[in-house]
C-alpha cells in the first residue's frame, strides 16, 4: 500500500536531515514499495513453478542495466468494491525502455501478484504511452502478457482500456515491430491484443491463451477440456497457428524475443542490422550437387538446404510446429536479414494447403512491411487436392499467398530445387508476380502438371485406342518428360534468369541480394489492398 500519507511525521522524527535529503529519502522508500509489487507472499507464490517476477523478465530481455522505468507511480482510480483502499503503485504493470543489442526497445510486463496483473484504465493508459512513443521515435515494442484479464471491478473503463490498446497495435502495426510473450494467463478479450502483433512467444505448461476459458465452454457446450488443451503453447503452436514460438521457460522466451530482434530493424523505415560474418559468401558446396534425389518423387529435407546455404548454418525457423510443409523463417546472407520462405517436400510432400498459405502469407507481408528481403525455395507438387481442403476455402486462403507475393516490392529472389507445378509455380514469388531473381537447379521441373495426370488427360483417347495401352502410356509419359519437367522452357521465355549449379546456391544468392540492395519499387497509391482475408 503507498505511504504518501507519512511524509510529514517522518519529518519529525529525522530533524538532523536536510529537507532535500527528507525528500530523496521519501522517493526511495516509495521507489521501494513500487518494486515490492504485490508484496514478497505474492511473489513467492507466483515463483513457486519457475516464473520469473514482471521485473525480473524485463531484467532478461533487456540489456543489462539499461531498463528506464516510467510511471512507476500509476494508480487506479476506481471506487468501487472497496477499491478506494487498495492501491499498488505502478497498478500491475511495469513499463518502461531499455535497450536491446544496443538497440532502443520498448516493453511492458504485467505483474500478476498486483490484482493478477488485470488490466485496469490506468494500465491501459501506462501501455499506451510506451505504445506512442514506440511509434513516434520508431522502436520495437515487447509485451509481456501475464494477466486475469479485464480489471473486473472497474467494468467498461478496463474494456475501453483493452480496446485503445488494440487501436494502437493496429496503427503501430507494418510501423515498428511488435512482439508478444505469453508467460501466464491471456484470456477473454485480452488475447486480441497479442494476436495483432506480429510474433507471438509462448511458455510451455505456465502459459494460456482463450477467448472463453474451460468452465464457459462446459456450460455451452458441455466439452469437457482442461487449460492446456484448450490454449497451452503447444496447442498453439501445433493445432491453431496463433504462436510463433514455444519456449522451454521464461528465460528461454525472454532470450527468444532477443534472438529475432537481431534479425529486425527497429521501423519500418530502417534497415535491418547486419551481422559481420566470417562464413565466405562465395562458398562454394559441392555436396548439393548430390542433394536433391533422382527419383523425383523421394522426399528430401529442405530444412537441411537451408542450412547448408546460409550464414553459420543459423536458422532461426519461425512457427516451426505448424504447417509444416511449408517452412518460414530468418536467416542472413553475408550478414543481411533475409526471411525464408521454402515448401518441405518431407512434409505433404510440400503441396500447399491452407495452413500453409495462410503462414507463409502472413510471414511475406511482415517482411515486406519491414524492408526484410525474402528468398524463396520451390519445391512444390500444387495445392492440396480434396474436399476437405474446397470446403474450407483454399480458394480464398491460397490467394492470400498469391497477393502477399504480389505486393511484396522487396527484394524477391526465387529459386527452384525441383518442382513446381500448376498454380502453385505462380504463386511462389514467379517471375509474373514481380520476382527480381528467379534461379533453377538443372534438375527442376516447371509444368502445368505432373506427367502422369498431363498425359491421361491431353491424350486419353490416344491411349485408350493403343494397341498396347500400357506401352503407349509410358512413351507418352516420358516425351511429356522430357518436353517440360526441366527449366529450360521457363528459362527460353526469361521466366528463369539463370539454371545454375546446386554447388553455386549460396554464392548465386549472395550476389542476387547485393545486386538488389537499393531496390526500389511502387505499388499503385491507394488507401489499402483489399487482401482475401
Ligand atoms: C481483478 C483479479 C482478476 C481480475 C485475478 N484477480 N483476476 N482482480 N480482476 N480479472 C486477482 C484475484 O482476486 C487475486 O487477488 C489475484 O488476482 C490472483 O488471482 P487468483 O485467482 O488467486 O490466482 P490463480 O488461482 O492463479 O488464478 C488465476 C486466474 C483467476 C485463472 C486468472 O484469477 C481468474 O479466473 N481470474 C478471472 C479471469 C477472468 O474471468 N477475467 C475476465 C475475463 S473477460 P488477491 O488479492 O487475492 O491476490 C475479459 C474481457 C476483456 O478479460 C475484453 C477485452 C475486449
Amino acid at each position: 500500500m503507498t505511504n504518501f500519507e507519512t511524509l510529514s511525521d517522518k519529518k519529525k522524527s529525522e530533524k538532523n536531515k536536510s529537507l532535500n535529503q527528507l525528500k530523496i529519502d521519501k522517493m526511495n522508500a516509495l521507489n521501494d514499495e513500487a518494486m515490492a509489487g504485490g508484496g514478497a507472499d505474492r511473489i513467492a507464490k507466483h515463483k513457486k513453478d519457475g516464473r520469473l517476477s514482471a521485473r525480473e523478465r524485463i531484467d532478461v530481455l533487456l540489456d543489462p542495466g539499461s531498463f528506464v522505468e516510467m510511471d512507476r507511480f500509476g494508480i487506479h482510480r476506481c471506487k468501487n468494491f472497496g477499491m478506494e483502499k487498495k492501491h499498488f503503485h505502478g497498478d500491475g504493470v511495469v513499463t518502461g525502455y531499455g535497450r536491446v543489442n544496443g538497440k532502443l526497445t520498448y516493453v511492458y510486463s504485467q505483474d500478476f501478484t498486483v490484482f493478477g496483473g488485470s488490466m485496469s484504465r490506468t494500465q491501459a493508459n501506462k501501455i499506451c504511452k510506451i505504445m506512442e512513443l514506440a511509434m513516434k521515435t520508431g522502436a520495437p515494442i515487447i509485451g509481456i502478457n501475464d494477466s486475469g484479464g479485464a480489471r473486473i471491478h472497474e467494468g467498461v473503463e478496463s474494456l475501453g482500456g483493452y480496446a485503445d490498446i488494440f487501436l494502437k497495435n493496429t496503427l503501430a502495426s507494418g510501423v515498428v515491430p511488435q512482439i508478444s510473450a505469453i508467460m501466464g494467463p491471456c484470456a477473454g478479450g485480452a488475447v486480441y491484443s497479442p494476436s495483432l502483433t506480429d510474433f507471438i512467444f509462448m511458455v510451455k505448461d505456465t502459459s494460456y491463451m482463450f477467448v472463453t476459458g474451460p468452465d464457459v465452454i462446459k456450460s455451452v457446450t458441455h466439452e469437457e477440456v482442461t487449460k492446456e488443451e484448450l490454449g497451452g503453447a503447444l496447442t498453439h503452436n501445433q493445432k491453431s497457428g496463433v504462436a510463433h514460438f514455444a519456449t522451454e521457460s521464461d528465460k528461454n522466451c525472454l532470450l527468444m524475443i532477443r534472438e529475432l530482434l537481431n534479425f529486425l530493424p527497429s521501423n519500418n523505415m530502417d534497415d535491418a542490422p547486419i551481422l559481420p560474418t566470417k562464413d565466405d559468401p562465395n562458398r562454394i558446396i559441392d555436396e548439393l550437387n548430390e542433394f536433391i534425389p533422382d527419383n523425383s518423387k523421394k522426399p528430401y529435407d529442405m530444412k537441411e538446404l537451408i542450412q547448408k546455404i546460409v550464414d553459420e548454418s543459423y536458422f532461426l525457423e519461425v512457427q516451426q510446429h505448424y504447417a509444416k510443409n511449408i517452412l518460414i523463417g530468418f536467416a542472413r546472407f553475408n550478414g543481411r536479414s533475409v526471411g525464408i520462405i521454402a515448401n518441405q517436400p518431407k512434409i505433404l510432400a510440400g503441396c500447399l494447403n491452407i495452413e500453409a498459405s495462410k503462414k507463409a502469407a502472413r510471414f511475406v507481408r511482415f517482411c515486406d512491411a519491414f524492408s526484410i528481403p525474402i528468398l524463396t525455395l520451390v519445391d512444390v507438387p500444387g495445392f492440396l487436392p480434396g474436399t476437405d481442403q474446397e470446403w474450407a476455402g483454399i480458394i480464398t486462403h491460397g490467394a492470400k499467398l498469391l497477393y502477399a507475393y504480389a505486393e511484396a516490392t522487396v527484394p524477391k529472389v526465387t529459386l527452384i530445387t525441383r518442382k513446381a507445378y500448376g498454380g502453385a509455380y505462380d504463386v511462389m514469388s514467379s517471375k509474373h508476380l514481380r520476382g527480381d531473381i528467379n534461379l533453377a537447379y538443372p534438375s527442376s521441373e516447371i509444368a502445368v502438371m505432373g506427367a502422369g495426370g498431363a498425359v491421361n488427360i491431353i491424350f486419353r483417347n490416344n491411349i485408350k485406342e493403343a494397341k498396347d495401352p500400357a506401352r503407349e502410356l509410358e512413351k507418352l509419359t516420358e516425351n511429356y518428360e522430357e518436353k517440360f519437367a526441366n527449366p529450360y522452357r521457363a528459362a527460353e521465355v526469361g521466366y528463369i534468369d539463370e539454371i545454375i549449379e546446386p554447388a553455386l546456391t549460396r554464392k548465386r544468392i549472395v550476389d542476387s541480394f547485393e545486386m538488389l540492395k537499393n531496390k526500389k519499387d511502387t505499388n499503385p497509391p491507394k488507401k489499402h489492398g483489399n487482401i482475401p482475408l
